[in-house]
């Protein structure tokens, strides 16, 4: 087969839906280069995605700044100016106008192509006091349901009618606001306590949501809403505490910096014994993972308050057991996995978070991977090193885990299935570049 260079980055917002274009587009990767440099880390994808949801609680207009350039946050745009939202993009830079929220119904095509967009139904039924938004469906990691939202939501009053695919929320009977709750989640699920944080802004009276998710990106979710008038406290512990206002006033917000993209190009680092900076990074979010890279035999030093540097050594096989924050991160497992195909000895990886995460498994063994999985658990088996292969990402986490491996592989490795990838890393390639790794992007020819 043929490949040519194209060298130039897609823009997210140039395609219309996350599998065309694609088709022919693959990573061309020549591992083996050592990396040097600084990389600077970009804007939180999942709490973008969150405040951005979060905007529609407001009357008045907002700006957000850090606002990464990805696939995801440009179609979370899209379900906002559906809705009647005007935004207005200069590079990291979002000045949004919800003013004219106007729709409750969130439109399918943009709903099914991204599930974090079911997070509007919260701003919108506590806004306007319905709100229609389609079940998001399954992904590639499992099947995600939304019952604890949904409940959470009938807890503050809400009638919900799940019809033809689409969930009708509305306030019951005459009251004009929904009313708080003390509602106990049966697993801290990030999206929930999003959905019900964010309803509970504009609700009449006091929730309580105990068993919270505790990710800095539900930190950063509260931080917003409170700078724009809301009471919210507790949020980064299990119980978070929400007295309801009336409205919400205009915000200008810093979205915290990416801890997942920040902890994969820890482990780039750590697979290329490459002793690289990240910069505009916050280290309390990413101590589990930079406690897990410890045990690996990688230091991992605080260069200054918001910058960290990898200090390679020789890697040796670890236990991972995935859970929510403070856990090790889901949104980790595959990079680390790569990782440990090339520690020495034995490493056992234990995903608990998502029924379905173990899908790289299949492509790292492609590239000479020595990985056995039994149910949720891949024991992995440490090789001297992997080599290179045509190789396809099938889920974004997955797409970087194979990434990371072929920047150490020998030769060459095709990464195909880049519509996941540019869902959830801004300019990875440029970034990686400008490290030293030889990565470009081509298009194959027929
Ligand atoms: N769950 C339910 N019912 C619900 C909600 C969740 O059973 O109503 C289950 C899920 O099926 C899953 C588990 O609870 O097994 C955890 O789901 P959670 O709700 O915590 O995850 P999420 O809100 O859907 C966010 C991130 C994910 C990240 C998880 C866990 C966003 C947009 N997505 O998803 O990010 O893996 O939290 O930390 O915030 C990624 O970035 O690659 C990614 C998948």
């Amino acid at each position: 087969m043929e490949v040519k260079t194209i060298n130039t980055f897609i823009q997210p917002n140039q395609s219309a839906t996350f599998t065309q274009d694609y088709n022919r587009v693959a990573l061309e990767i020549i591992g083996r280069n050592p990396l040097k440099g600084e990389v600077r880390i970009s804007g939180a994808k999942n709490s973008a995605l969150a405040i951005l949801a979060g905007t529609l609680l407001c009357s008045q207009e907002c700006r957000l700044t850090n606002v990464p350039t990805l696939k995801d946050v440009q179609f979370m745009g899209q379900v906002l100016s559906a809705l009647g939202v005007k935004i207005e993009q200069n590079q990291d830079v979002w000045d949004i106008d919800p003013r004219q929220l106007k729709d409750a119904q969130a439109p399918y095509e943009l709903v099914s192509q991204l599930r974090a967009s079911f997070f509007v139904i919260g701003p919108i039924l506590t806004r306007l006091g319905v709100a229609h938004v389609p079940l998001p469906g399954g992904c590639a990691i499992g099947s995600r349901p939304v019952d604890l939202h949904v409940r959470g939501l009938q807890a503050m009053g809400a009638d919900v009618l799940i019809e033809h695919g689409v969930v009708n929320a509305s306030v019951k009977g005459n009251k004009k606001r929904l009313q708080g709750a003390n509602i106990f989640l049966d697993y801290p699920s990030v999206g929930a306590t999003e959905t019900i944080m964010m309803a509970a802004t504009l609700a009449e009276g006091e929730t309580i949501i105990q068993n919270a998710a505790q990710e800095p990106e539900i930190v950063d979710l509260a931080n917003f809403c409170n700078s724009m008038g809301a009471k919210i406290k507790g949020a980064g512990t299990n119980t978070i505490t929400i007295e309801g206002v009336k409205s919400l006033h205009s915000t200008d917000y810093a979205i915290i910096p990416d801890r997942i993209e920040a902890g994969t190009f820890l482990v780039a680092g750590a697979i290329t014994h490459s002793p690289i900076t990240l910069t505009a990074v916050n280290h309390e979010h990413l101590i589990p993972v930079i406690a897990k890279l410890e045990e690996i035999g990688v230091k991992v030093a605080r260069e200054s308050e918001t910058s960290l540097k990898v200090l390679p050594g020789e890697l040796r096989g670890t236990d991972i057991e995935t859970s929510p924050h403070p856990g090790f991160p889901t949104d980790m497992q595959a990079q680390f996995m790569a990782l440990l195909t090339v520690s020495e000895g034995n490493s056992l990886i234990t995903e608990t978070v998502f029924e379905n995460r173990l899908r790289h498994v299949a492509e790292l063994k492609r590239m000479g991977a020595d990985i056995k999985v039994k149910g949720n658990c891949a024991m992995v088996r440490g090789i001297y090193r992997l080599s290179g292969a045509p190789v396809m990402a099938t889920d974004l986490r997955a797409s970087a885990a194979l990434v990371i491996a072929a920047l150490a592989a020998d030769g060459t490795t095709i990464v195909q299935g880049l519509q996941h990838l540019d869902r959830g890393y801004e300019n990875i390639e440029q970034k990686l570049r400008s490290l030293g790794a030889k990565i470009n992007r081509i298009q194959y020819q027929s």
